[in-house]
């Protein structure tokens, strides 16, 4: 472990660490893994009660893992985690349940840009009332998975479930947790539901409750160069998801002219330079028993050593607002692509594309009170006007949470590919300029 990454471990707490709820796990992910898949924790060290257990355990076996994404990339997250090694992949509302070894389990957390966590399976079975939830939790072995100086958080979701209170779920499978170390003489695991270092998952479904034990921590948009402004930028999973539905592939001249903080301009240059996007943050897996510290570092290098050299990239973003371009200076800096991604302070309308053909993925205001709305219904026709006047051979990708931006901006987008941004519906437009033309196709859109 590098010195770097160990600061950033020690000060985990105050960059990585917040309460799940605002970290925002994707809510609802289904409970279900392949059938097939063994669920078994890796073997058992001699318990410690503190710290890391000193000799790593290889934990060769297979486990049922579920990875949620937002709403409407479980495709895009299918295909990565297929490259990444996962067997057994299964899309799900909300994500994705696939099979996969512990170097495929670390794998997914470094290098997948669309999975918000990682969560591998420790039991599932049919339940009627809280008691059985707890028998089954009860089940787990959890001294193999954590020594009992670590830290604990449950929380539990549900679809479709009788049961009243998820809270009350989330006690039970704590007391399971702290009777399996007290039946093995160890003590109890306490309780910290602000920077736990273990976070417990269960999830109901009308008859079965699955409990997954989280091998991220943050959840993966966590990317680690976002300094928390209390701000509510794109996450940064959701743009590189976006990026990669809207084609981009790192190799095509791309451009974010109402760029706010930079979110998809970083993650594109991540794309174009093939970097992990977890390669500047921690895992919790690190605190698991079965992890293997030499498995973790060539897990490292091997993603390392795919990473493409620095160069200057066909990439550009725009705000009109000065502060914006602070902040996606900032930003860019933190992510160690100062001067690679060009920028600038503009309004949309002034911008000019900077190659024959690329992609425009951006991310319009979104107007709430009635003004904004106003406004934005005059703004969206000037983009219809602009994208015809200057950028025939581009496709422009608009993903907004105002389902009146097809008809306003009076062009016909080829798709409206269905997203969730948290819990808003929202749309990625994908309106191709025909080139030669000057003009899209009009049409009422809708
Ligand atoms: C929804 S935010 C983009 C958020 C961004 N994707 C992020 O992750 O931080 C929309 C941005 O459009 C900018 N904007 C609004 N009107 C604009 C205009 N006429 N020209 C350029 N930028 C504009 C705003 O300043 C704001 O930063």
């Amino acid at each position: 472990m590098s010195s770097f990454r160990s600061r950033q471990r020690s000060q985990s707490s105050r960059h990585f660490i917040r309460p799940l709820d605002e970290a925002g796990t994707e809510p609802q992910a289904p409970a279900a893994v392949p059938a097939a898949a063994p669920s078994r924790a890796p073997a058992a060290p001699e318990a410690r009660p503190h710290g890391r257990a000193p000799v790593a355990i290889r934990a060769e076996r297979v486990s049922a893992m579920f990875a949620p994404c937002p709403r409407g990339l479980e495709g895009v997250l299918a295909e990565e985690l297929a490259a990444l090694g996962a067997t057994s992949i299964d899309k799900r509302n909300n994500g994705v349940a696939f099979c996969g070894d512990n170097a495929v389990m670390m794998r997914a957390n470094l290098e997948s840009r669309t999975a918000s966590r990682i969560l591998i399976q420790l039991a599932q079975g049919s339940y009627r009332s809280e008691q059985d939830v707890y028998k089954l939790a009860l089940t787990i072995d959890w001294p193999r998975w954590f020594a009992v100086g670590k830290t604990i958080k449950v929380k539990t979701d549900g679809v479709g479930s009788a049961l009243r209170s998820l809270d009350f779920i989330s006690l039970k499978v704590k007391d399971a947790v702290c009777d399996r170390f007290r039946q093995a003489d160890l003590g109890r695991p306490s309780v910290d539901t602000r920077y736990p270092d273990v976070r417990i998952h269960v999830f109901l479904s009308a008859d079965q409750a699955t409990v997954y034990i989280d091998s991220s921590g943050e959840p993966l948009f966590k990317r680690g160069w976002r300094e928390d402004t209390g701000e509510a930028p794109l996450r940064e999973n959701l743009a590189a998801g976006i990026l990669l539905l809207a084609g981009y592939d790192g190799s095509q001249a791309l451009l974010d002219p109402m760029m706010g903080s930079g979110t998809f301009l970083v993650e594109a240059a991540d794309i174009a330079l093939n970097r992990a996007p977890g390669r500047l943050r921690d895992f919790a897996f690190r605190d698991l028993r079965s992890f293997d510290a030499v498995e973790w570092e060539s897990v490292q290098a091997r993603a390392r050593q795919a990473e493409k050299p620095l160069t200057a990239l066909p990439i550009r973003g725009s705000d009109v607002s000065v502060q914006m371009l602070v902040k996606t200076r900032h930003n860019l800096k933190q992510a160690g692509l100062h001067g690679l991604v060009q920028i600038a302070q503009s309004d949309v309308l002034d911008t000019r594309p900077h190659a024959e053909t690329g992609l425009i993925v951006t991310n319009p205001p979104y107007g709430v009170r009635l003004d904004e709305q106003e406004d934005l219904a005059l703004l969206y026709p000037q983009l219809g006007g602009w994208l015809k006047q200057h950028f025939s051979g581009w496709t422009a990708n608009f993903f907004t949470g105002d389902l009146r931006l097809a008809k306003l901006i009076r062009l016909s987008p080829k798709q409206r590919m269905p997203l969730f941004n948290g819990a808003l519906d929202c749309r990625l437009f994908v309106i191709p300029m025909v080139a030669g033309s000057n003009r899209a196709k009009e049409g009422a859109g809708g």
